[in-house]
This record gives structure tokens, C-alpha cells and sequence, in this order.
């Protein structure tokens, strides 16, 4: 079958690889119609992780059941099915807690799984023809058969609900203030679920102008940081913080002027985290499901090579705020985030800017790297 290869820093290859078996009783073999690039894929894309040439990238995947295993019970050969990005079993500690981003089953010696994903263990990506998925009762997310809703439900393996958890992680609540910082769909749906969770005023930072034209669309307050410090241009207009605040960046912030590629010296990796301490008042939180990695092979120094980054600590704790950080864990919000798409009470699809067939990968990578052409979200069909 054809699948997105990693070839080395900065270049991806359609290519044929072995097609995926069922290789246990639980598994299913999904025919893959839509694989999404993800922010998260440009840190390999870019060597930045200790990836390997060979991976076959894709997380965020759905298609249709092509073949079931002689254990899986609830899945049926034509199904329309999403996955959450993170691979799980359902049974270990972790997963029984909810905390499937951390199940201990799948990648021996580490809490947590993913397809096509650096140290994330054996699962070959979806940005292909098919894909294996293990423990298929459990991570393969029903939907409604045919085609409706497409694009909504593919990103409902990844960002739809990574926003949601960064507002769960800052614990957002109606009528509060609260300060997303990225505008990239991570971003833009933390944003989205700050809004459907109630929030009063969301601000919403960026300076990519398409980026931030699409946080003002669905009613948040832009900030292009190339404009000015970011905490005091909402410090100024507010007269005081916010109650929360989230980080949809990640340790590939960038400092204001930057050029939109994102020059890797103009890195700043601690800026973000050090803003959200300032932006939020007293006995506020944070939401920080923007990416931390404990090894950046370019890291800007040598203890950013080692995820080491200084905190303002002392100001956190004097402002008695707290913090939550880690993979989204998917299954705690797939299923009632879809049923939020058939009712018609979200629709996650207006970030996605471009729908590709899977051999035009490497140019879409290309793009949506650079930011350029306004490439927010790109969705392989393959
Ligand atoms: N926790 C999880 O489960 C999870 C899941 C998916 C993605 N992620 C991570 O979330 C982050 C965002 O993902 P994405 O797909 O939206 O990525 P993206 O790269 O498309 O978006 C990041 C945005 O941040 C902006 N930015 C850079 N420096 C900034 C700064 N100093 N202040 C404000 N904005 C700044 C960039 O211009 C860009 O638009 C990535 O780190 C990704 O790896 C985490
Ligand atoms: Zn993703
Ligand atoms: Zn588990």
C-alpha cells in the first residue's frame, strides 16, 4: 500500500510499505479516508525528535472497518470508525483512570502510545492506504454511516479534543476570561472549547494574520504578538489578567518577529509558559497541552536539548496558581464531542484549510511547515 514515509529533516515520501495484518485476535485493519497532518507530526517533519527515517507519520485517522480480528466483539467489517490518536488498551491502571494517553499496555516500558509517532511504540501511522488498530473494541469511536461530517469527525482524533482538554487542564469555567496562546488548530480549538465551555472573553494569541483571523471569526479576541508584548497588550486593554489561560504552542515558541517559517533562532522554548505566569491572576490555572520533549536534538541550548527550561517559578507559587500539562487522553471526550458535531452544536471542520489527496503529502508538509498559503489544517485523502 502507498503511506507518507520520513525521509530525513525536512522531506517526506509517498512510497509502498508492507500492508498491515491483523496480528492479534483484537485487532482491525481500517481502510484509511481521512489522515490529518498535525502540528505535532512538523517536530519530527522538522528533526526536531529522535525519529528515525522510516516512520510512516499519520495520528489522526478514519476510515471504514476493512477486516476484524476473531476477539473484537462491537466492531463490524464496514464501520465507519475515528481513533484517537493515542493507541490503548482499556484495562491497565492507567486506562481504568481515564488516563489513556498513559496506558501501559501498548508501548512496554513507557505510559503512552500513538500511531506513526517517535517512542510512541510499534504502531505504523494512518497517513496511508490502511491501517492496523489493536484493541479495536476500544479505540475505534463509532460514527454515523456515509460520508457527512468528514472533515469534524476526522479531527476528533486529535484536536478537537486536545483543545478541550487544554481548557479542561485550565478548568474553564462559564463567565471567565482566559488567554490561548497559538492560533494553530490546536489553538484554535482550545479557543472554540473555552467558548462552548462558556467563557465570558477569550483572547487569542498568534501572529499568523490567517490564524488570527480565524480565532476573531468565531469570537475571540486577537493578539499578534509581533505587535507587542502579548501580557501587557491584554493587561492594557483588561485593566488586570485573566482568570486562565492555555498553551497551544509548545517548546517551539518563537519570539516576536519572527519570520513565519519559524527560524529555529528565534526560538524561545520557556517564553509562553513564562507569559501564561504573568496573563493569569492569582489562584488562576494552566492548561498546557502544547508539546515539552526531556530531548530536542536542536534544542537552542543545552539544557533546552534537555527539556530543561527556567520557570518564574517563585511568581507561580506566590500566585497561587496551578498547572496541568500531557497528551490529551482522547477517549475521555471523543464520544460526547461527536455527538456535540450530529446535533449540529459544533462544528470543528472551519479550521481545516486544505483537503489533499495522500500523494500530494510532501508538498502539503512543505506548506503547512512554513505556515504559508494559509496551510491551518490539511487532511490527506487517501
Ligand atoms: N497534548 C497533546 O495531546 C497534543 C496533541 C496535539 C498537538 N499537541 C501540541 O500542541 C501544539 C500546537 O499544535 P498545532 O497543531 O496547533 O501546531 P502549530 O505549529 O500549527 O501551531 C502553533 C502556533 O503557535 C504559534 N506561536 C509560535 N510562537 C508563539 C508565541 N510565542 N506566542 C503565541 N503563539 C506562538 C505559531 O505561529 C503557530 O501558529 C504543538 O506543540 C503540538 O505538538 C499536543
Ligand atoms: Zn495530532
Ligand atoms: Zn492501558
Amino acid at each position: 500500500m502507498k503511506a507518507v514515509v520520513y525521509k530525513e529533516p525536512f522531506s517526506v515520501a509517498v512510497e509502498n510499505v508492507p500492508d498491515p495484518k491483523i496480528l492479534h485476535p483484537n485487532d482491525t485493519i481500517v481502510r484509511i479516508t481521512s489522515s490529518c497532518i498535525c502540528g505535532s507530526d512538523l517536530h519530527m517533519y522538522e528533526g526536531r525528535t529522535a525519529a528515525e527515517p522510516g516512520i510512516v507519520f499519520g495520528h489522526e485517522n478514519m476510515g471504514v472497518i476493512e477486516e476484524v480480528g476473531a476477539a473484537v466483539k462491537d466492531r463490524k467489517v464496514g464501520d465507519r470508525v475515528v481513533m484517537p490518536f493515542n493507541v490503548a488498551c482499556g484495562f491497565c491502571k492507567n486506562c481504568l483512570g481515564g488516563f489513556t494517553g498513559f496506558c501501559t499496555t501498548v508501548n512496554p516500558g513507557f505510559a503512552g502510545g500513538a500511531y506513526g509517532y517517535v517512542a510512541m511504540g510499534p504502531w505504523v501511522g494512518g497517513q496511508a492506504e490502511y491501517m492496523q488498530v489493536p484493541f479495536a473494541d476500544f479505540n475505534c469511536l463509532p460514527l454515523p454511516e456515509g460520508t457527512e461530517h468528514e472533515a469534524d469527525f476526522a479531527l476528533l482524533a486529535d484536536i478537537f479534543p486536545t483543545g478541550y482538554h487544554g481548557a479542561e487542564l485550565a478548568g474553564v469555567r462559564p463567565g471567565e476570561s482566559v488567554a490561548v496562546f497559538g492560533a494553530g488548530p490546536v489553538g484554535l480549538m482550545a479557543v472554540y472549547s473555552s467558548l462552548i465551555r462558556g467563557a465570558a472573553e477569550v483572547y487569542s494569541i498568534d501572529h499568523v494574520p490567517e490564524r488570527l483571523a480565524k480565532a476573531a471569526e468565531i469570537g475571540a479576541i486577537p493578539i499578534n504578538y509581533d505587535e507587542g508584548d502579548p501580557v501587557k497588550q491584554i493587561k492594557d486593554r483588561r485593566g488586570t489578567g485573566v482568570d486562565k489561560g492555555i498553551d497551544a504552542v509548545g517548546y517551539q515558541a518563537t519570539k516576536a518577529g519572527s519570520s513565519a517559517v519559524g527560524g529555529q533562532q528565534d526560538e524561545v522554548p520557556n517564553i509562553v509558559l513564562n507569559q501564561l505566569i504573568d496573563v493569569v491572576n492569582p489562584t488562576g490555572a494552566l492548561g498546557i497541552p502544547g508539546l515539552y520533549v526531556p530531548s530536542d536534538p536542536g534544542g537552542v541550548s543545552e539544557s533546552a536539548s534537555r527539556g530543561a527550561l527556567s520557570l518564574n517559578f517563585g511568581r507561580l507559587f506566590e500566585k497561587g496558581l496551578s498547572l496541568g500539562t500531557g497528551q490529551c487522553n482522547v477517549k475521555q471526550y471523543n464520544a460526547y464531542l461527536r455527538d456535540m458535531i450530529i446535533s449540529g452544536r459544533a462544528k470543528p471542520s472551519f479550521v481545516v484549510s486544505h483537503e489533499v489527496p495522500l500523494d500530494e503529502a510532501p508538498d502539503a508538509y512543505t506548506k503547512f511547515d512554513r505556515r504559508e498559503d494559509g496551510y491551518t489544517k490539511v487532511i490527506l485523502h487517501p
